[in-house]
């Protein structure tokens, strides 16, 4: 992410208490959302589900003005912190809403990350077809989560997801991370057709991409 992208970002964050812009910089520093921007189409309306506090939504709709962005989640606090980001740009909006009942619009891309595995494998699966039902022909959806590889970097994803829905502030209804293939073949099941992209970093957890591409 370059510095303008990155001060631009967090300029956003200015109006919310310091827990939430401290929040913010530590999901920005743990986690390379910046690699998902680069699958995102440059125009047309993007669903970021399970946005949280907009962090990815926000660098979409920033890096690129023709993007119209919807974030959604079920956490209305993260949903009304995302809101107070928008100021007077046009081309984002947040909503309220559970990532099982999607919105009534057709989407060039869909992103979804770091929020599958708080949900059932059974339900993960449904919302993987409504995602394919909402993108429009050669739409394509961007999901991140996490592998079961490297193992000690598998556990500490664990670790940390466990005490973020456990004690901390992620809403969830437990951990289920699919592993590769079961994932793979939850996109194809979906009839979208699946790419992997690795996300090799320094960092301690076992961050994965899936693309999934609507013919
Ligand atoms: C780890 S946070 C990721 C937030 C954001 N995607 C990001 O990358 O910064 C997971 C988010 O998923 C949301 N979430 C969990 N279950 C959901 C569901 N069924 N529908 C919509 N959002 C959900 C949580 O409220 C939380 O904000």
């Amino acid at each position: 992410m370059t510095d303008n992208v990155y001060r631009t970002l967090l300029e956003l964050y200015k109006p919310l208490p310091l827990s939430d812009r401290l929040f913010v910089r530590i999901r920005l520093l743990l986690s390379n959302l910046y690699q998902l921007e680069h699958y995102v189409p440059r125009e047309g309306k993007i669903l970021d589900i399970g946005c949280g506090h907009g962090v990815l939504s926000n660098l979409l709709a920033i890096t690129s003005p023709q993007r119209q962005v919807l974030g959604i989640d079920i956490d209305a606090k993260k949903i009304a912190a995302a809101q107070r980001t928008i100021g007077e740009r046009g081309n984002i909006e947040f909503e309220v809403g559970d990532a099982a009942f999607l919105p009534n619009h057709s989407f060039q891309a869909v992103t979804i990350a770091d929020v599958m595995y708080l949900i059932p494998p059974d339900i993960q699966r449904a919302i993987l077809a409504s995602i394919a039902c909402v993108l429009e022909p050669n739409g394509l959806l961007i999901w991140k989560t996490h592998s079961h590889y490297p193992r000690w970097k598998y556990a500490t994803t664990y670790a940390q997801e466990w005490l973020m829905t456990k004690l901390g502030p992620t809403k969830g209804a437990g951990i289920f991370f699919m592993n590769c293939e079961e994932s793979l073949q939850a996109i194809r099941s979906a009839g979208l057709h699946p790419i992997v992209v690795p996300m090799p970093s320094h960092r301690p957890y076992s961050d994965i991409l899936f693309l999934g591409c609507k013919s």
